[in-house]
C-alpha cells in the first residue's frame, strides 16, 4: 500500500475531510447571505437617493413648469456623479438629460426598472447599467431618474472573488493541516506497528516508543509497555523454573539413583536392603521438598496465590510460629522470644506469609545453633517480632549466628544460592527465595540487615484496615512442619 493509501484509509483522514466538507459549506452559505445582503443594502440606498431626487424634481415641476423642470434637469445632468435624468414628451423626444439610449419600453412603464443604457457625452459609447425610476408627470411627460449600478456590480464582484479566494485557501490549508497531522499519527502507529512485530518475532526486550507528548497513543503504548513488563517477567520467571529444575534437581536425582544402584551391587541380607530404601525414601522427601518450594515461589511470582487475599493478624501468625520453633530452639541450645503485642492487620495470603516467616526461623535456628553449641552455658536469643510503621507491618526475625557479609546479602536471595560457610548445612537455598516472592507478591519486600552480630531479617507489608475481633478469632493455627523451605508434603498444594 502506498503511503498516500494509507493515509486515505485513516479514520482521522476521512473524519478530517467530512469536517472540511462541513466546514466549507457553512462558510459558502455565509459568503451567499453575505453578497446578498450587500447587494440588497446598495439597492435600499439607490432606490432612496432616487427617490428623494424624484420627489424634488416633481416639486420643481409643480412649481415652475416644464420649462423649470427642463432647466434645473440640465443643469443636474452636467454634474460629474452618476445619475442618470431624462425628460420626454408624450411621443418619447427627448427634452433634456444625461442618457443617449435605453432599453426599448423602459419608458412606457412607471415605477422602478433596471435599465441598460449609455450616456449621451460618452464617445466610445459604452453600454452602463441602470437602477432607475419612471414618472408620468401631467401633461403627457415622462421622467426617468436613475443611478449607475457599477459601483454595486464592483462590490459584489470583490465580495465573490474574495469569497472564492478564503474559501480556496480554507481547502488548501485544511488538506495540508490534515495531511499533516495525518501523517505524524501515521508514523507513530508505523513504529509501534514495527516494535509489535519484533515483539512477536520473539524479541520480548522490545518497547513502544514514547513521544512523550502524553497524549492518547503515548497513554496506550505506556499501558501496553508496563503489560510487556509483566508478560517478559512471567516468561523470565517461568524460564528460571525451568532452568532451575534441569540443572539443580539433577543432582539429587543422580545421587538417588546412584544409591539405588549401590543398594542393589553391595547390599547382602534384608537389613541392608531396608537401610538403603529409607535413605532413598529419604533423599525422595528433600527432592518433593524442593518442588513443592519451587512451585509455591513460581505460584507467589506469577500472582496465582492472589485469588486467597483475606484480611487476617500477622502478630496472630508471629506468634503461632514462634510457638512452633520453640521446642527446636530449646533443644538447639537457643532462646526464642516472641515480641508480637498489638494486632498487626494485613492483607494477603495467610498460608504463603506463615511459610515465608516460618522460612525465615529455621534459617535462625539452623545458622545460629553451631555457634550456640560452643557457648557453654550462655543460650543466644532469637527474636521473632510483629510491629506496626507507618502504613506497613514489619515481621522481623533476628539471630546473634554469623550472619551474612553485605556483599552477599543480595545473592542469597537468588533461587538455589547457598553460602560456602553453609554447606553443612540441610538446605536447597529456596527458604529466602521463597520469602522474597511472598513479600513481593503482598507488595512488600524482604530485606537482610546486621543485627551486630548475627542476621536481621524484615519482611515489610502494607498494613490492611483494622483486623476485626470475628475475623482475628476465626484464624487457623499453623501445622508443626520439618520442612521449613517449601513445605512439608501437607503443603504440596
Ligand atoms: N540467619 C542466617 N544466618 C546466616 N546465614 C544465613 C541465614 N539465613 C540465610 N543464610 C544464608 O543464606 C543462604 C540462603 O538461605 P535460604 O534460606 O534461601 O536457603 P537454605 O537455608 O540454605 O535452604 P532452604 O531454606 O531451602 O532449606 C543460606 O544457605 C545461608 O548461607
Ligand atoms: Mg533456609
Amino acid at each position: 500500500m502506498t503511503a498516500l493509501g494509507k493515509l486515505f484509509r485513516t479514520t482521522a483522514f476521512k473524519l478530517t475531510l467530512v469536517y472540511l466538507l462541513t466546514f466549507v459549506l457553512f462558510a459558502a452559505i455565509v459568503l451567499v447571505y453575505f453578497a446578498w445582503n450587500t447587494r440588497r443594502l446598495i439597492n435600499e440606498q439607490i432606490t432612496q437617493t432616487v427617490d428623494s431626487e424624484t420627489v424634488t424634481l416633481q416639486d420643481e415641476y409643480d412649481i415652475g413648469g416644464i420649462r423649470r423642470l427642463i432647466f434645473t434637469l440640465d443643469a443636474r445632468a452636467r454634474r460629474p456623479d452618476s445619475y442618470l435624468y431624462l425628460l420626454t414628451t408624450a411621443a418619447g423626444e427627448g427634452l433634456a438629460g444625461n442618457v443617449g439610449s435605453l432599453t426599448a419600453g423602459v419608458l412606457e412603464r412607471s415605477g422602478w426598472t433596471e435599465t441598460a443604457y449609455r450616456k449621451l457625452e460618452d464617445l466610445e459609447q459604452t453600454e452602463h447599467h441602470a437602477l432607475a425610476k419612471v414618472v408620468q408627470l401631467s401633461g403627457g411627460f415622462r421622467m426617468l431618474v436613475g443611478r449607475d449600478l457599477e459601483e454595486r456590480d464592483r462590490m459584489h464582484d470583490v465580495v465573490i472573488g474574495a469569497g472564492r479566494w478564503s474559501l480556496a485557501i480554507v481547502v488548501i490549508l485544511g488538506i495540508a493541516g490534515g495531511l499533516f497531522v495525518m501523517r505524524r499519527v501515521l508514523q507513530r502507529v508505523d513504529a509501534m506497528t514495527a516494535t509489535a512485530q519484533t515483539i512477536m518475532a520473539g524479541d520480548l526486550s522490545g518497547r513502544l516508543p514514547i513521544a512523550g507528548t502524553n497524549d492518547e497513543l503515548d497513554r496506550l503504548a505506556g499501558n501496553l509497555n508496563t503489560m510487556l513488563d509483566r508478560i517478559e517477567a512471567l516468561m523470565r520467571g517461568l524460564k528460571e523454573v525451568s532452568d532451575n529444575i534441569a540443572h539443580d534437581l539433577k543432582t539429587p536425582l543422580t545421587r538417588l539413583r546412584n544409591r539405588c544402584e549401590e543398594a542393589l551391587r553391595t547390599a547382602e541380607d534384608e537389613a541392608q536392603y531396608r537401610t538403603a530404601l529409607e535413605g532413598t525414601i529419604e533423599e525422595s522427601d528433600g527432592l518433593i521438598r524442593t518442588f513443592n518450594a519451587l512451585l509455591m515461589i513460581a505460584r507467589a511470582e506469577s500472582g496465582q496465590a492472589r485469588d486467597n487475599m483475606r484480611d487476617f493478624d500477622a502478630a496472630e501468625v508471629a506468634r503461632g510460629v514462634g510457638e512452633l520453633y520453640e521446642p527446636l530452639a530449646d533443644e538447639k541450645g537457643l532462646t526464642l522470644t516472641i515480641d508480637a503485642p498489638a494486632a498487626a492487620p494485613v492483607r494477603g495470603n495467610r498460608e504463603l506469609i506463615s511459610q515465608a516467616l516460618a522460612n525465615l526461623v529455621d534459617n535462625a535456628i539452623k545458622y545460629a545453633a553451631p555457634a550456640a553449641a560452643l557457648l557453654d552455658g550462655v543460650r543466644p536469643e532469637i527474636r521473632i517480632q510483629a510491629a506496626s510503621a507507618g502504613d506497613h507491618i514489619l515481621l522481623t526475625v533476628a539471630d546473634r549466628g554469623p550472619g551474612i557479609p553485605a556483599a552477599d546479602r543480595a545473592r542469597v536471595l537468588e533461587r538455589f544460592v547457598r553460602l560456602e560457610q553453609s554447606r553443612s548445612q540441610p538446605g536447597s537455598g529456596l527458604g529466602l527465595s521463597l520469602a522474597l516472592a511472598v513479600a513481593h507478591l503482598h507488595g512488600g519486600d524482604l530485606k537482610l540487615e546486621d543485627n551486630e552480630p548475627g542476621l536481621r531479617t524484615v519482611i515489610s507489608l502494607p498494613r490492611a484496615g483494622p483486623v476485626s475481633q470475628a475475623v482475628a478469632g476465626d484464624l487457623t493455627r499453623l501445622q508443626p512442619t520439618q520442612a521449613p523451605a517449601g513445605g512439608s508434603d501437607s503443603q504440596a498444594g
